[in-house]
């Protein structure tokens, strides 16, 4: 199958590997597919068998050309989605914190204060390119936010961590990944800097927590610290905007695809937080992360050895049947889904608040501004990975 088609609508081979008995090994993943949602659950619920080591391996790995320029970088060390054990409960401490249900709560007057300002950027014009003009500065405006960035430094380091992503999901020929690699090197740089600033003046923000939980003391920061540090950051920068605006534009494509959807939000806001669920469920923004098994185990009826890396599809269980009635329709008045766009156990995701409120407060908006939205153009291409689902442009009117 071309790769390209299989990451743009993976979809079709999750449906035949959910039916198919055992797990389904598949060629484009390189990995055995885990499908069906009580697989999944077991998978994730078992970090002791299935280590997280490979979780983010790339699709594509950088050529020596690009490897060389990372070479210049000072990150690249374990960041804390692909630790296992002791390691990883150290890595996740400053996360916690920086994402705990207070500090969400102290970022959404500054969440409401973008959101509003960006639709009023466009309110006016009747059209909108939705992914460029919203869903992607709106949580990169929070990302920025959450690790204490200055506003001004914020779009060139979120665009930065974006090529990282394009570096190693993404087809780029030696010249555009060397271009890449130097911009993901520049990040680094800039997040070494912030590290070393807040070193000496803390504040109320995750390079400082980070800085605190990583480098206890306060002497200066060692070169190792400051790898560890600068990698965390950069894979939080990652992990906490482009999952949320991958959210954010599936939830609108997926309420408008079929309008009534929409009009039946637009005469029950009280369903915003199923329709949320609904979105995450329907279309998974992350679509899956890997896992390499430690120890012989069966797994859906599939005997796996040592080293075997499993593809665990948080998309594929949320349209197992077997949980779920209906799983192919879009429905916000579904009941209550326990679907696991978030993950689960001990790599569960910790920005899941953070991101449920930044669409919160999106949906809430786009209600009262304009309810007569709707899809310019019903042709809609997604993107093609699996890292993040998402549209790669919406075009909405009013
Ligand atoms: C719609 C938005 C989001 C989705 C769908 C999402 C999804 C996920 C999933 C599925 C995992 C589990 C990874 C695994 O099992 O290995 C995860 C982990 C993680 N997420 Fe999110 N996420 C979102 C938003 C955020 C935000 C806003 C942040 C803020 C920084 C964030 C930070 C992280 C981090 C740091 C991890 C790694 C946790 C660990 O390994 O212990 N995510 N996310």
């Amino acid at each position: 199958m071309d790769r390209q088609a299989f990451y743009r609508d993976p979809y079709p081979v999750y449906a035949e590997a959910r039916r198919a008995p055992g797990l389904t090994f598949v060629p484009e993943l390189d990995a055995w597919l885990v499908s069906r949602r009580e697989d999944v659950r077991e998978v994730l619920s078992s970090p002791d068998v299935f280590s997280s080591a490979g979780a983010m391996r790339p699709d594509h790995v950088p050529g020596p050309a690009a490897l060389a320029e990372l070479a210049k970088g000072c990150g690249g060390v374990q960041a804390v989605l692909t630790a296992d054990g002791d390691a990883h409960r150290r890595l996740r401490r400053p996360l916690t914190r920086a994402l705990s249900p207070a500090r969400v709560a102290a970022t959404l007057p500054f969440v409401r204060e973008r959101a509003e300002a960006l639709v009023a950027g466009f309110a006016a014009d009747g059209r909108v390119e939705w992914m460029s003009a919203y869903a992607e500065p709106l949580p990169a405006a929070v990302a920025g936010r959450l690790l204490g960035l200055d506003p001004e430094d914020t779009p060139g380091a979120v665009r930065a961590a974006r090529r990282a992503e394009e570096l190693l999901f993404t087809e780029l020929d030696e010249e555009g990944q060397v271009a890449a690699a130097r911009e993901v090197v520049g990040l680094q740089h800039l997040l070494d800097a912030y590290a070393r600033a807040r070193r000496s003046d803390p504040r109320d923000d995750l390079v400082t927590d980070m800085v605190r939980d990583f480098a206890p003391g306060d002497g200066e920061l060692t070169p190792d610290q400051r790898r560890e540090i600068v990698s965390n950051l950069e894979n939080a920068l990652l992990a906490g905007h482009l999952t949320t605006t991958a959210l954010l534009g599936v939830v609108v494509l997926d309420l408008l695809r079929d309008r009534r959807q929409w009009e039946l939000l637009c005469e029950r806001p009280e369903l915003v937080p199923a329709a949320i669920e609904e979105a995450a469920r329907f279309e998974a923004p992350v679509q899956g992360f890997r896992r390499t098994v430690r120890r012989p185990v069966r797994v859906g009826g599939t005997e796996l050895g040592e080293g075997d890396v499993v593809f665990v599809s948080y998309a594929s269980a949320g349209r197992d049947a077997e949980a779920e009635s209906r799983p192919d329709e879009f429905d916000i008045t579904r009941p209550a889904s326990r679907h696991l766009s978030f993950g689960l156990g001990p790599h569960g995701c910790p920005g899941t608040h953070l991101a449920k409120e930044q669409v919160r407060i999106t949906l809430e908006l786009l209600l009262r501004e304009l309810p007569g939205l709707r899809l310019a153009d019903q042709e809609v291409v997604m993107a093609p990975t699996l890292i993040h689902r998402s549209p790669e442009a919406l075009h909405l009117e009013w």
